[in-house]
C-alpha cells in the first residue's frame, strides 16, 4: 500500500524525518487494523453521525477524506495566520504532521464486523482512538506539538492548555463534524 498516494499532503512536510515518520505511523496504525486498500472507503470519519453510511455500507466522507480535509484546512488556517503576520509563530511542518495523525488511532479503534458494519473495537471503546493513537507512535519520538495533537485534539483535551498548532488542529477537526453533522441530520 502506498501510504504517500492515501494521504498526497505529506509531501507538504518538508522536513523528510518528520515526513518519514509520519509515514511510518500511518502505515503502522493501518496494519495493525488489519485494513486493505479496498476498505477505506468503508471506514467513516466518525461512529457520531450514522447518515455518513449509505445503504451498501459506503461512508459519504471516509476517515481518509476527513484526515485529508483536516490537513488541507489547517494548511489554509496557517496560511492566513502568515498574512496576519503570525506565521512564524507557528511551525508548519509539525501542524501538517499533527492534523495528519490526530485520529491515527482510529485505525485501530474501529474494526468491520462480520456484517461488513464498521463498529469499536472492544479496546476502542475503554481507551478511544486519542490514547490509542499515542501507544502507536510512541516508537517514533515525534515532536510534543504532534503528540500531543493525538492525545489531545479531541474532549480528552478540553482541560489541557493545547499548544498554538493543536488548537488550530482541534477547531478544524470540530469544523469538519459539527456542520457536516447538521447537515446530514438536515437541521
Ligand atoms: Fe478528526
Amino acid at each position: 500500500m502506498e501510504i504517500r498516494n492515501l494521504f498526497p499532503e505529506l509531501d507538504e512536510i518538508n522536513s523528510e524525518d518528520l515526513r518519514n515518520k509520519v509515514e511510518k505511523s500511518l502505515e503502522k496504525a493501518i496494519t495493525l487494523g488489519e485494513w486493505t486498500e479496498d476498505d477505506f472507503k468503508y471506514i467513516p470519519a466518525t461512529l457520531l453521525i450514522p447518515e455518513l453510511i449509505s445503504d451498501d455500507q459506503v461512508a459519504q466522507i471516509s476517515l481518509v477524506d476527513h484526515i485529508r480535509a483536516v490537513t488541507q484546512m489547517c494548511i489554509s488556517t496557517y496560511d492566513t495566520y502568515v498574512k496576519l503576520g503570525l506565521g512564524d509563530k507557528l511551525n508548519r511542518d509539525e501542524l501538517i504532521a499533527g492534523a495528519l495523525l490526530h485520529d491515527v488511532g482510529k485505525f485501530t479503534e474501529y474494526e468491520r464486523d462480520s456484517s461488513g458494519k464498521i463498529i469499536q473495537t472492544e479496546e476502542g471503546n475503554r481507551i478511544r482512538h486519542p490514547a490509542m493513537g499515542l501507544e502507536i507512535v510512541s516508537e517514533f519520538n515525534l515532536p510534543i506539538v504532534v503528540r500531543q495533537a493525538i492525545v489531545f485534539h479531541s474532549k480528552e483535551g478540553d482541560k489541557i492548555n493545547r499548544l498554538p498548532e493543536v488548537d488550530i488542529i482541534h477547531r478544524v477537526d470540530f469544523l469538519c463534524f459539527s456542520p457536516i453533522k447538521k447537515i446530514f441530520e438536515k437541521n
